[in-house]
């Protein structure tokens, strides 16, 4: 175990557990400046913002020999840290599912409507809701620069059926309609802004409802979200499957990297 029981009990009530200083202000910049380098290519793996522009999400840093793979965040992945936790909450062996970026530039950066993963993932083939979110942040988040939040046991309500957006943003979401955002609240209670500094992390359920406001701050926020996959949890074949640095079908176990801090090289 690497979480504590009482943590592991308030990620199965709340749908979610803040972490904070678990990734040190050096591994933060390492990965920052891998994260900076794979930006800049030009690939199917970087979304950009509704518009052009900046870029809004990156997919494929785990993939070292891909366009937009980052050794700090491949090395991450893979400490105790972050997979112990992984497999304390979801109780089993555990693999990547994908790796994933989301930037939100100082004043450009872009809204993330009300929604739960698991409406998307579900699609790719999932018939569990058995995976986690381990979400690092790579700024300070506040509320002005756009931080994520959650609505607490909100995990508790299953994957809602909620409409598909594919017009507000570059990212098309089942996004939860006005009249089901507003009954959830009304019922589990107002969301929780996830504020802290670089370093701290944030584990949440596939069906915790999340979301998050544009950035009108000078300041960027960039976030790394790791989501890990139960090995147990094999995925149905699906017409169209989506690549694999967005869904990795392959449920081969991911073995804790020898060095826990990822500034020692290898194994
Ligand atoms: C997400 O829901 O995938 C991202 C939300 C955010 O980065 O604010
Ligand atoms: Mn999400």
């Amino acid at each position: 175990m690497f979480l504590t029981k009482a943590q592991v009990e308030a990620y199965d009530r709340d749908g979610f557990l803040i972490l904070p200083n678990l990734v040190s202000k050096d591994e933060v910049a390492l990965i920052k400046q891998g994260l900076a380098r794979a930006a800049q290519v030009d690939d199917d793996r970087i979304i950009r913002e509704k518009g052009g522009g900046a870029a809004r999400m990156i997919y494929g840093m785990d993939d070292l020999s891909g366009p937009t793979g980052c050794a700090a965040t491949e090395a991450l992945s893979r400490s105790n840290r972050l997979l112990q936790a992984a497999r304390d909450v979801l109780r089993d062996e555990v693999y990547l599912f994908h790796i994933k970026a989301n930037f939100k530039e100082a004043l450009t950066g872009q809204i993330w409507q009300w929604h739960q993963d698991f409406g998307y993932w579900r699609t790719d083939g999932l018939r569990e809701p058995r995976l986690v979110t381990t979400m690092l942040m790579l700024d300070k988040a506040t509320e002005l620069n756009g931080c994520l939040y959650f609505v607490p046991g909100s995990h508790k309500e299953g994957t809602i059926d909620a409409p598909f957006d594919d017009k507000t943003t570059s990212v098309g979401l089942w996004t939860l309609s006005k009249e089901q955002q507003t009954d959830l609240v009304n019922r589990r209670g107002e969301p929780v802004p996830v504020i802290g500094e670089p370093g701290t992390v944030a584990m949440f359920h596939p069906d915790t409802v999340h979301g998050s406001g544009h950035n009108m701050s000078t300041h960027a926020r960039w976030q790394m979200y790791f989501v890990y996959n139960a090995v147990s949890n094999v995925m149905q074949p699906v017409p169209k499957p989506r690549p694999a640095y967005k869904a990795n079908r392959n449920n081969v176990a991911l073995q804790i990297r020898a060095k826990e801090s990822i500034l020692e090289p290898a194994e």
